[in-house]
């Protein structure tokens, strides 16, 4: 998110923009955390995990006194139109408050989950995935030492994008995720039929929509295969953070930049993302009403890679 808000300011300079900070979100745009930013205030954060502007749940930018308070306070510091980063939840703030104010506001795709419509990646995704196989390899040396069966859980909410593609890149033996019901027989199918002179498993879980799924799946294999030697990892927030990879950093960079140029073209409502490596722009209704498909091919994958 560093880096897209370093790209924000940077461009909007560039375009003769003045530019604002809003710290703490949706929150702190109903209190008026508001600063101005130059070039220095950026300086030195596209290496940066997190954002600089920091950020909060907003209960009340749910409700219409909460949004005008916000709207106010944007007449007050006379601010022309608004650069939103984030996901779902973002966008169905900024969604509710551009058509109730006719407010201009462009959306930027940030978070690590890749479930939004409209762009092939989200800003965090490959950081979360990057991080996410540097654990499950250093996890594989143990399982390989002691010949176990690991059960990884990783992030990504209601969506198993994380899982698929970390567990291709981790060489997984089998990928659960929430997207599809047939995986657990597949699973049951591998440690029942599949070669039996394996040294080391790992099976990753998408954390589903609660996170401890990867408990409960330990439990039943456990109890169903007292024969492997099963443990259970959770790697949890670490995948949230760290130095973006840099493929994060020319995502984020180049949202960033045409999210100011959409501004300066007069677009509003709009999510910047980017489909086949080209920016697109998708209406915030339309961003939100996602339902991302699997890729089925990526599961066939898994399965023949983990003979
Ligand atoms: O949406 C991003 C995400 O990291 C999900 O993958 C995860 O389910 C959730 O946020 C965790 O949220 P929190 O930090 O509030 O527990």
């Amino acid at each position: 998110m560093n880096a897209a808000i370093r790209a924000v300011v940077r461009a909007a300079i560039y375009y003769d923009f003045e530019i604002m900070g809003i710290r703490r979100g949706f929150e702190g745009l109903i209190n008026g955390e508001f600063f101005m930013m130059d070039r220095k205030s950026v300086s030195n954060i596209i290496q940066r995990g997190g954002t600089m502007l920091k950020t909060a749940r907003s209960d009340h930018f749910r409700e219409a006194d909460g949004r005008k308070l916000a709207y106010e306070q944007l007449k007050e510091n006379e601010v022309d139109a608004l650069i939103t980063i984030g996901g779902d939840g973002t966008f169905r703030g900024a969604e509710v408050f551009g058509r109730e104010f006719d407010y201009p506001i462009i959306a930027l795709p940030g978070t690590i989950d890749n479930d939004l419509i409209g762009t092939d990646f989200t800003i965090g995704y490959d950081t979360a995935i990057n991080t996410a196989i540097e654990a499950i390899d250093k996890i594989r040396d143990t399982a390989e030492s002691h010949a176990r069966l690991f059960i990884v859980e990783v992030m990504g909410r209601d969506s198993g994008l994380i899982a698929l593609r970390t567990g291709i890149g981790a060489g997984a033996e089998n990928v659960l995720i929430p997207d599809t019901s047939s995986n657990m027989s597949a699973l049951f199918d591998r440690l029942e039929n599949g070669r039996k002179d394996k040294s080391s498993r790992i099976v990753i879980v998408a954390e589903g929509e609660e996170p401890g799924t990867a408990f409960e799946i330990g439990r039943i294999v456990k109890e169903k295969y007292p024969n492997y030697d099963t443990r259970v990892s959770v790697l949890g927030h670490i995948q949230r953070g760290g130095r973006p990879s840099c493929m994060d950093r020319v995502l984020a960079s180049r949202l960033g930049v045409a999210a100011v140029e959409a501004l300066k073209d007069g677009r509003r409502n709009e999510m910047i993302g980017l489909v086949h490596d080209e920016v697109t722009y998708t209406p915030l209704e339309k961003a939100i009403k996602h339902h991302i498909n699997i890729n089925p091919h990526f599961l066939k994958i898994v399965e023949i890679l983990s003979l």
